[in-house]
């Protein structure tokens, strides 16, 4: 069986592809099916976790215990996953969200005109996983519990004020206490995840490409998937390199992606500790 290391934990885990609607019938799309995700919130509760699972556009049964959030769009899961984490102890980034959106949603079908097609404009969508470490980031320097900036960390509209992390001053210099575990000496929990996990689909030079997006992203473990050859998209298998933020990479062999999940688990709260 498995360890019940993370009884007493929250963990927030986005699963599935975002949509990203042209008008009310067709949507920018990806291929993820939600299977990685769904694994990582099944075993994060055989482990004791209490599971809130963000899913984009999943059709898989419902991991029982779970509760469950779907959305459709990047802007909801963002909405979703930024409202779970605020009282989070992990957030786990396995969902494809897309990189753009349509610029504009038309109310009505878009009609076929005689001769050349409409050219789609996309604008940017917030990069969910980078906004959570810049938040984590930000409230440590001002809890004064991370006094040096990060390396490479980007700033930018995803940057929040200190504001939040006044109510942490109940916390000794230092202390690194998570949100959910019932330690805290006092004072409300710090609105950021102890730890944060992302998901990256890399080609080539999976580990510089790797390393430099763990540190850009601020997160502290990065799941890269090996992609092709029957890998990821709608597999039962995976095969990743998990990159550890101040750490040596672990290579995790083609297996099933419950396996992976539960070497994610272990490396989570061997971080929790
Ligand atoms: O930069 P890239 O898309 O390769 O990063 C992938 C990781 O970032 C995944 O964990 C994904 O969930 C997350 N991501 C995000 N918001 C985006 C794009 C990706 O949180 N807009």
């Amino acid at each position: 069986g498995r360890p019940r290391d993370l009884e007493g934990r929250k963990v927030v885990i986005s699963a599935g592809g975002t949509r990203e609607a042209l008008d009310p019938v067709r949507f920018l799309g990806n291929r993820s099916s939600g299977l990685q995700g769904y694994a990582l919130a099944r075993t994060a509760l055989a482990r004791g976790a209490e599971v809130t699972l963000v899913a984009a556009n999943v059709s898989l049964p419902d991991p029982a215990g779970a509760k469950l959030v779907r959305v459709e769009s990047a802007l909801e899961l963002r909405d979703a996953v930024l409202a779970a984490a605020a009282d989070a102890d992990v957030v786990v980034m396995a969902a494809a969200v897309a990189d753009f959106r349509p610029a504009v949603r038309h109310d009505s079908k878009i009609k076929k005109h005689s001769g050349a097609p409409e050219p789609i404009e996309l604008v940017k969508n917030p990069d969910i996983l980078a906004e959570l470490g810049e938040r984590r980031r930000a409230a440590r320097q001002a809890a004064g519990l991370d006094p040096a900036p990060g390396p490479g960390v980007p700033t930018g509209p995803g940057a929040v004020s200190g504001s939040g992390a006044a109510s942490d001053s109940g916390a000794s210099a230092g202390s690194d206490r998570s949100p959910g575990s019932g330690v805290s000496s006092g004072g409300a929990p710090p609105p950021y995840p102890s730890v944060i996990v992302g998901f990256a689909a890399e080609t080539d030079d999976v580990l510089a490409n790797g390393q430099a997006k763990l540190a850009r992203k601020g997160c502290d473990l990065l799941v890269v998937n090996q992609v092709g050859e029957g890998l990821a998209f709608g597999t039962p298998d995976n095969a990743a390199t998990v990159l550890v933020a101040g750490g040596s990479p672990v290579e995790v062999p083609r297996g099933p992606k419950e396996d992976l999940a539960d070497i994610v688990w272990s490396l989570v709260t061997a971080r929790l500790a």
